[in-house]
């Protein structure tokens, strides 16, 4: 057996370049000139829920946005991404819609990675649990208002939830603040990406009522 240790030491070092060479070096080399878009660039269309937002809230988003256009819609945004990491959002919740287990046809169309390749996605969000529905498909499917209640208390719109209450997300009006907007906002931009009509024809194929309580399901 001893003599067999160099021969095993050797292959162990080469097992490791050649791994350290396939999955660091090789993508770094094709990956690096590979374009990613800066968030101004996915803020240019701004769906029809952040203008709404606007007139739901209008003296907090004029005091925090100003006007809801590309520029206040990127602010948002990266303000709702940078809260999301910071809460750990991403501890119960993936984004991804995976090519199994009919995932399209609960959460809307399979995720493609070109969608990922933007400021937005660095770091990338794709989660590793799914405590809570994915959310990369979420956006319209929800309105500001029920994002707004869902944030404040999850459950006074979902009454099993286990999602934890965020009231630091609102002042003392109970009105969304700065952060609480930025989320709503990153909620409606989550999949705005993706033409409506595919969502919603998906979507609702069938579905339960949302948050249906399970004994009242006949
Ligand atoms: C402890 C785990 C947990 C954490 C942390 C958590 N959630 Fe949730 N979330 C859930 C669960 C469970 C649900 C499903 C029940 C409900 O709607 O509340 C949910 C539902 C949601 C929904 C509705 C999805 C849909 O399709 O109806 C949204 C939007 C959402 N969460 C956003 C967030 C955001 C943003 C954060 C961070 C600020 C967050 N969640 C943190 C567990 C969590």
């Amino acid at each position: 057996m001893e003599r067999f240790s160099p021969i095993f030491l050797i292959s162990g070092v080469i097992t490791f370049l050649l791994g350290f060479f396939l999955q660091g070096a090789l993508p770094m080399i094709t990956l690096k000139d590979m374009p990613i878009k800066t968030i101004a660039e996915v803020a240019q269309n701004p769906p029809a829920e952040f203008y709404q937002l606007a007139e739901d809230y209008p003296a907090e988003f004029s005091r925090y946005y100003g006007e809801p256009n590309p520029e206040s819609f990127a602010k948002a945004i990266k303000l709702g991404k940078e809260t999301y990491i910071a809460e750990a959002c991403w501890h119960c919740h993936s984004q991804f819609v995976r090519p199994v287990s009919h995932e399209n046809l609960r959460f809307g169309p399979v995720s493609s990675a070109d969608e990922y390749t933007n400021e937005m996605n660095l770091p990338h969000l794709f989660g590793t649990r799914r405590v809570g529905p994915d959310l990369i498909r979420i956006g319209g499917k929800r309105s500001n208002d029920w994002h707004a209640a869902h944030f404040y208390s999850p459950r006074s719109v979902a009454p099993y939830s286990v999602m934890p209450t965020y009231p630091w997300f609102f002042d003392a009006q109970q009105r969304p603040n700065e952060k609480g907007l930025a989320m709503i906002s990153y909620m409606q931009w989550l999949g705005s990406w993706v033409p409506r009509e595919e969502s919603e024809t998906i979507y609702n194929v069938g579905s339960m009522p949302p948050h249906a309580n399970p004994a009242e399901v006949q």
